[in-house]
């Protein structure tokens, strides 16, 4: 039996901008999704996640059938078992349970597995459910930490942080479809090339602007630079009422910076300010309507537990 675990993410900067070639900037955060691997002899794929909403376990059934292709894997029947600090938090679930599953397969049955290859495996594995996707996500669960990358994995470089960055999080409740809003964007994009284009290079500026304040701790300058990336993702129209308020309240309470992470329509927004502060942003973001919580950053990638 092994179980492996893998952090979820939080989108920091560049979402949408990433899908047209500038780079983003990803945390892995310090809550995970296990999954646990254990070998049958009935010839049976036993799947329990208790946590996958509405029962779909089709990312968990995806990464073991790519897994066990790439890997060479041939078993004799499984019992897999997933336990979640993700679920319905929009922290980025499905890609850490792809990474954690394809994992925990390599590990259970000794195949050698390093992290390049558990991204792009893991990252073919969420296409084929998915079809669309940078892998933003499957690269924070993979290598944990924050990291500047570009879409499709081509560049993923790890940022080396002087002070630990904490965020502020609010969930709106709902779940967002980020191949609706994807498909949104693009047909905004042919419809307005030229400003849409116009919008994704600002946002890749700004995020080259930022990475150095938030490698240097200067967290301030880097709130300031979430809230011109929100003002940019509000003008590509995957903004809503919900997601406005709690950025307001958040900003209110005295944040830095607050905005939508990840590709809006619902989901998260993130917030960063003063520690002194946090209780009072956690209590806006409520009294907006949202579930708060604070995260860190996990430093630590995919990995097995011994
Ligand atoms: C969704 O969380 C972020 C997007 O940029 C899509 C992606 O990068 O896969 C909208």
């Amino acid at each position: 039996m092994t179980k492996a675990y893998a952090p979820g993410k939080l989108m920091l900067m560049g979402e949408h901008a990433v899908l047209y070639g500038t780079p983003c900037l990803v945390a892995a955060v310090d809550k995970y999704l296990g999954v646990i691997v254990e070998r049958r002899d009935d010839g049976q794929v036993h799947i329990d996640a208790p946590d996958s909403p509405g029962g779909d376990v089709t990312f968990l059934s995806e990464a073991l059938k790519v897994g066990c292709e790439a890997l060479r894997i041939k078993h004799t029947g499984l019992w897999v078992k997933t336990i979640s600090q993700l679920s319905g938090l929009g922290l980025g679930s499905s890609a850490a349970c792809t990474v954690a599953t394809i994992r925990a397969l390599a590990a259970e049955f000794q195949k050698p597995i390093n992290e390049r290859q558990l991204f792009d495996l893991s990252y073919q594995s969420v296409l084929r459910v998915q079809k669309i996707g940078s892998g933003f996500d499957v690269a924070a669960s993979t290598y944990g930490g924050v990291l500047s990358y570009t879409n499709q994995g081509k560049i993923i470089s790890p940022l080396t942080l002087a002070e630990p960055l904490a965020l502020v999080v609010g969930f709106s409740g709902e779940k967002a479809s980020t191949v609706s809003l994807v498909e949104m964007v693009k047909q905004k994009y042919e419809q307005y090339p030229d400003k849409v284009q116009r919008i994704m290079q600002a946002i890749g500026v700004l995020v080259n602007q930022a990475a150095p304040e938030l490698e240097e701790g200067n967290f301030e300058a880097f709130g300031k630079f979430m809230n011109f990336n929100h003002e940019y993702l509000r003008d590509l129209g995957v903004s809503n009422q919900p997601l406005e308020a709690m950025i307001l309240r958040a900003k209110e309470a005295g944040a830095w910076g607050a905005k939508i992470s990840g590709a809006g329509g619902g989901d998260c927004v993130i917030a960063i300010g003063p520690k002194e502060k946090h209780a009072d942003i956690l209590h806006a973001l409520e009294q907006a309507g949202g579930k708060a919580f604070v995260v860190g950053v996990s430093d630590k990638g995919a990995g097995v537990e011994v």
